[in-house]
Order: C-alpha cells, then structure tokens, then sequence
C-alpha cells in the first residue's frame, strides 16, 4: 500500500505579520475611573475614614444630588463626580481643611483622566464649598446641591453619626443622642432647597421622635 506523507512547512518566524490592537470592548466613563479611584483610596490603611464612606457615605450622596437635578437641573456628570470626590480631602489627608485638600487632589486626578478644565472647575467649587461653614460662598445650582445632599446622606446613615458621637467624641449614650439629635437638626436647618426637605422630612420627623 502507498502512503503519502505530507510535509508542512512552518517557518521559524513571521516577523512582518502585525496584528493590529483590538479596539477596547468598552469604554470606561469618568464617573466609574473616579468611583474606582475613590475606592481604592478608601480600602488604604491610609484612609483616614477606611472603607466605610465608600458604602455608607458617597452612594447617598451621589443619590440625593441626582434627585435633586432631577428637580432643579444641573450638569448630572459634574453632580456625580463631586459626589464621590467631595471628602476624598478627608479621606486621603484628614478632616481639617479637606475642602482645600480634596479640590487640589480632584484637579490633579480629572486632569489626569483628561477631564475638561471648565468641567474640573466645577468640581472644584462643589468640593470648595460643600462644608456647612461654606454655605454662604456656594453660587452654582451644582454646588447648592451638593452641600445639600451631603446634608441629606446623613439621615441614611444615622448609626455612622452614632459611631462618631461614641468612637470620635467618647460620649456617654445620654449626650450621644443628644448630639446626634442637634446635629441633625443643625443639617435640617442648614438646608437649602424645599426639595430637599420635601424628600427627608419623613425620615427627618421619625428621627426627631425616636431621639426625643
Ligand atoms: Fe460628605
């Protein structure tokens, strides 16, 4: 019987063949690079706040500020991207002062995401000025909002108020609720927006009652 063998030749190497880079699947939007960024600075032993803002903290934030656009307008992105950036201060350097340190490292990682300079100003302001003490500076719709949905976050996370009363200021339980009580009402009263009570005040008023 005949056989035929057949020979392949393969050569050793193929240096002009190029494959061109595959385009990526998926383009990542700034808001999920600045959620990651902001992530990882959370999960640092560095953090000064640890991982809990990144659950407890930023989400409602960035909630409440998307409700009230819904409302009263707004530029949703620069919203978003405040919300999660606007106490990156704190969590990367300390409370005092994290405005100013939280807009500075805002500017440094928008830039480096290529974010536009008139967008990363407004950002700047939103974290300048989302402070109580700095209710009186803000003047954009953008940064009035954010002062007030970060007001807002805090009857979503009342535990996280009773963590620093307890754990921060060492408190008996009887000044404890006692100041949970006046913080949140220093936050009520802070409001800017009808809206924004119109959509706390249930939560606001069951509070008030269970702290009497
Ligand atoms: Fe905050």
């Amino acid at each position: 019987m005949n056989r035929t063998v057949l020979k392949t030749v393969i050569p050793a190497t193929v240096s002009w063949v190029r494959i061109p880079p595959l385009p990526p699947l998926i383009t990542m939007d700034i808001v999920t690079k600045v959620k990651i960024y902001v992530e990882e600075e959370c999960k640092k032993p560095t953090s000064h706040y640890g991982y809990e803002p990144f659950v407890y903290h930023f989400p409602f934030v960035a909630k409440y500020s998307l409700e009230l656009a819904d409302k009263l307008g707004g530029d949703r992105e620069v919203l978003a991207i405040a919300s999660w950036l606007h106490d990156i201060g704190a969590i990367v350097s300390g409370r005092e002062n994290h405005h100013t340190t939280g807009a500075k490292i805002a500017e440094e990682k928008l830039t480096e995401f290529g974010y536009p300079k008139e967008k990363i100003e407004l950002v700047k302001k939103c974290i300048l000025n989302h402070r109580g003490s700095q209710n009186n500076n803000r003047i954009s719709v953008e940064e009035q909002i954010i002062g007030d949905a970060d007001a807002l976050s805090n009857f979503d996370n009342i535990s996280g108020i009773f963590k620093a009363a307890f754990v921060y200021e060492s408190l008996d339980q009887e000044k404890a609720q006692k100041s949970v009580r006046e913080k949140l009402k220093r936050k009520w009263d802070k409001l800017h927006f009808e809206e924004s009570k119109k959509i706390i005040r249930p939560k606001y008023e069951a509070i008030m009652l269970l702290l009497k």
